[in-house]
């Protein structure tokens, strides 16, 4: 069955959307190459053995006023079909398009990235709008929830976030979103070159609190194929974001994505405890420094103190160095815990920062980049039940 149906004699477009379908989505495409279009939905699944595909894309090359008047009958008859058009309209000319059913717009001379990123969207939108109720309840998602968390600041709990979401994302395209709870003063946006228009403040609002659709819309498409959802850019609107509208936000997009990853502030304020209680997965991080380990271990404490174990632990010792005058075992008695990864200080990380391109876009050849693909697989599902019994397996520094 073709999940996605093309309406239009352009035969530019369409090797650019099968160019685009090829890159990273499911199922394949049929093409009607008309400039007629078909009655109405009977007659369209004549053509195509009574099957439904979940994306129809009318045009370009369409005439306009037949485009719309196609997809009014479609609105009507089979209103759950994501629509999309091809065509230059202009503002006016978006409404009535709107008006007719229309999901989503593409300019003819849109890439085949930006094509790929739509038909996503449509795709998404077709999921949810064909989920049954008891789906659409919070906090019964599938996704794994995985906290990047540090008792101390600038250890590299950004550098490690933004990378597990890359690594991810090229195992799970467009299945990843890193949500940056470090509200005040985040930096996943500069840590991934991003200019967000919307970020986590749009994303607690009641409407999107109540519709995952209009939540969607405020994530940024990071071109390495992940989502992102940017702290606020002014600190003061940090200040109205509450733990219980966190912990909501988590529940939606845990339903909604295959991974939800989360950088967070240093220290343990009451929007990361409220996380943690989300994560499936927690990422420790530690420099290798007594002051650093020290605090993970202080950390560490008062979570048991306070019941909140996620299932899955990882233990990570940044910038590790063979210099700096400790070992892997002096290490893990500070920390009282065992090192699950070790990554090494590396200039190519420290570049990758003001670069605002993490290693893991980039192919180099770099010690921190293997360390860093050892941690993304171990969130992967075929390693998780292999290395179950070793999950923490002693590293050397
Ligand atoms: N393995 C590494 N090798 C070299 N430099 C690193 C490494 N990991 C992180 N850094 C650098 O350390 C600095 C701090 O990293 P990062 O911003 O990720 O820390 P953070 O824990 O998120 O800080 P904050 O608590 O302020 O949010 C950055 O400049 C980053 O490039
Ligand atoms: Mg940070």
């Amino acid at each position: 069955m073709s999940r996605f149906v093309l309406l239009s004699p352009n035969g530019d477009f369409d090797q650019k959307l099968r160019a685009a379908v090829a890159n990273g989505l499911r199922g394949t495409i049929q093409t009607i190459s008309s400039d007629i279009l078909p009655a109405g939905p009977a007659e369209l699944f004549a053509l195509l053995n009574q099957e439904q595909p979940e994306v129809l894309i009318i045009g370009p090359d369409v005439p306009y006023e037949e485009a719309l008047r196609f997809a009014k009958v479609f609105d009507v008859q089979l209103p759950g079909l994501s629509l999309v058009l091809v065509s230059d309209v202009d503002p006016a000319g978006l409404l009535h398009a709107m008006r007719a059913g229309i999901r989503d717009i593409l300019s003819p001379q849109a890439d085949a990235a930006e094509i790929r990123v739509l038909l996503e969207r449509a795709c998404q939108s077709f999921a949810t709008r064909h989920r049954g109720p008891e789906a659409q309840q919070p906090g019964d998602g599938k996704g794994l929830v995985i906290g990047v968390f540090s008792p101390k600041g600038g250890v590299g709990k950004t550098t490690l976030a933004t990378n597990i979401a890359i690594g991810l994302g090229q195992v799970a395209p467009m299945s990843v979103v890193i949500v940056d709870l470090d509200l005040q003063f985040g930096d996943v946006a500069s840590g991934l070159y991003l200019n967000p228009e919307h970020t986590v403040t749009d994303a607690v609002t009641p409407a999107a609190a109540q519709d995952s659709l209009v939540l969607k819309a405020f994530l940024t498409v990071h071109p390495a194929g992940i989502y992102a959802l940017c702290a606020p850019p002014n600190p003061v609107d940090a200040d109205h974001i509450t733990p219980e509208q966190v912990s909501h936000l988590l529940d939606q997009l845990a339903q909604e994505f295959q991974y939800v990853v989360l950088d967070t502030a240093p220290g343990m304020p009451e929007i990361g405890l409220a996380a943690m209680e989300k994560c499936t997965d927690v990422v420790w991080v530690s420099a290798m420094d007594i002051p650093s380990l020290r605090g993970l271990r202080s950390g560490l404490e008062v979570l048991r103190q306070l019941d909140i174990m996620p299932e899955s632990r990882h233990v990570v010792l940044n910038m590790a160095d063979a210099k700096a005058g400790l070992n892997v075992r002096d290490v893990e008695s500070t920390i009282g815990a065992p090192v699950d990864v070790s990554v090494p200080r590396s200039r190519a990380v420290a570049l990758s920062t003001n670069r605002g391109i993490p290693v893991l876009q980039d192919s180099k050849k770099d010690p921190a980049v293997k360390s860093l693909r050892q941690l993304v697989q171990r969130f992967n599902p075929a390693w998780r039940t292999q290395a179950q019994r070793k999950l923490h397996r002693r590293v050397v520094i």
